[in-house]
């Protein structure tokens, strides 16, 4: 062998050592998961391999003593923006790493557990290569910024439901792993909201995980439904843009669901996180509770509040979360959220809102800013 060739060899594998786009790519295949089924994996890619390449981030000096844990803060991956120009049918926000860090600094957020929007894998209807495929990205995507500053965020797992064998393989992944906080699930996938019989063996594999209960975060997504032909169509029947009231009603249909389909209350090492204090689930609670047998309203009521958590995302404070603990949740259960960068009201005026709260004391406020979730996710 010719000395250069040999050094030419030696500097490839050292090379190699540092190409996370192999590593990426052949965990894939391992899965069965074809990336490059995606026009844009490679350009996906690319923006992984350069997140692990930066060398130095510039954290906000800030954020040292900052201690606000915020759990429902989203990224938007450049190449995600594009392929998912509309969330909720408003433009979806542009995202960098140093605005999200201003932004946490500006507000003492300490942690952030970052998560995609709607409708993350939700993108291709009726095809699995693709679902599976774009969710493995975001996942890696995800992951890769944690795994630069994990003092800062952690994550929820995109999971390609309502391809259940595929999302318990990107389950298995994301948390064995990757190091996943959570998964994160929509309020429907592909029109099967989250009690479908469709999902139980998700479901059922999620709660047979022994390592510790896991926590399901639940995002709300646009309302759609099967058509006679199968075709999946928007449900949207008012004119505004779902990410106005729908996604209230949509969190409220899918804990519904969870609930009457015994999804909740049989799957006892689940915890959830319902998004914006429940959206306009409580109002509707004591309605369609009242037709389930006594055990059932019993035990979904202990779960409503020992295994559900609400996140403060929105204008929830004061009004709707006095509502909330009216139905017997406590402040132990609520948790701080911001809904950055998606939110369209000022974070400053909704972060000032719990501050201002009469009805919580001092340290039930800190609680909902940082401890319940400290305790929740054991940091
Ligand atoms: C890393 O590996 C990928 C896939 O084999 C390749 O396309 C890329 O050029 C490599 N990058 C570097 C910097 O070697
Ligand atoms: C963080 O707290 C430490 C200890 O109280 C203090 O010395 C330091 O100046 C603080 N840093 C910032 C950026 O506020
Ligand atoms: C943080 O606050 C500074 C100073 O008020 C402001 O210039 C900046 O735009 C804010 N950053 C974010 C992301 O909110
Ligand atoms: C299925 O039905 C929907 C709603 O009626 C319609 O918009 C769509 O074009 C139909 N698709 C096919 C493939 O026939
Ligand atoms: C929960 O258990 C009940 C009774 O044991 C059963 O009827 C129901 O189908 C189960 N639901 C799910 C989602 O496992
Ligand atoms: C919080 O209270 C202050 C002082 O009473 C008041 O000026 C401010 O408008 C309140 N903010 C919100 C968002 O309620």
């Amino acid at each position: 062998m010719k000395l250069p060739f040999c050094l030419a060899l030696l500097f490839h594998l050292i090379h190699a050592s540092h190409n996370v786009t192999q590593k990426i790519i052949a965990a894939a295949e391992a899965d069965n998961i074809d990336l490059f089924t995606l026009s844009f994996a490679a350009e996906a890619l690319a923006s992984i391999q350069a997140i692990y390449d930066v060398e130095h981030i510039d954290i906000p000096s800030a954020l040292a003593n900052a201690t606000r844990v915020d759990t429902h803060a989203h990224v938007v991956p450049p190449w995600y923006q594009a392929l998912v120009p509309f969330t909720g049918q408003v433009p979806t926000p542009d995202w960098t790493l140093e605005d999200h860090f201003g932004f946490m600094a500006n507000n003492s957020i300490g942690h952030s557990v970052i998560s995609i929007s709607a409708p993350g894998s939700v993108v291709y209807p009726g095809s699995e290569t693709q679902s599976t495929a774009l969710a493995r990205l975001l996942n890696e995507y995800l992951v890769a910024l944690v795994r630069k500053v994990p003092a800062h965020f952690s994550f929820f797992a995109v999971t390609p439901l309502p391809y259940t064998a595929s999302a318990i393989t990107e389950v298995r992944y994301a948390l064995g792993h990757l190091g996943a906080a959570g998964v994160g699930l929509l309020s429907n996938h592909e029109g099967y909201y989250l009690g479908n019989s469709v999902l139980k063996p998700f479901f059922a594999q999620l709660d047979a995980r022994n390592s510790r209960k896991e926590v399901v975060f639940v995002h709300p997504n646009g309302p759609c439904m099967h058509a006679a032909n199968g075709t999946l169509i928007d449900a949207n029947p008012t004119v505004y843009p779902e990410g106005l009231v729908e996604y209230y009603f949509e969190t409220t249909r899918t804990f519904m669901d969870l609930t009457i389909s015994q999804t909740i209350i049989n799957f006892t090492s689940l915890n959830w996180i319902v998004p914006h204090a429940g959206g306009a689930f409580p109002s509707v609670e004591d309605r369609f509770i009242d037709s389930q047998p006594a055990g059932v309203i019993a035990a979904s009521k202990a779960a409503y509040s020992t295994r559900l958590f609400w996140d403060a995302a929105g204008p929830v404070f004061p009004h709707q979360v006095q509502g909330l603990l009216a139905y017997g949740v406590s402040a132990s259960q609520l948790l701080f959220g911001t809904d950055y960068p998606y939110a369209r009201f000022p974070y400053a005026l909704e972060i000032e809102a719990i501050e201002n709260a009469t009805f919580f004391t001092a340290t039930e406020k800190a609680d909902v800013f940082e401890g319940n979730s400290k305790a929740l996710f054991g940091g």
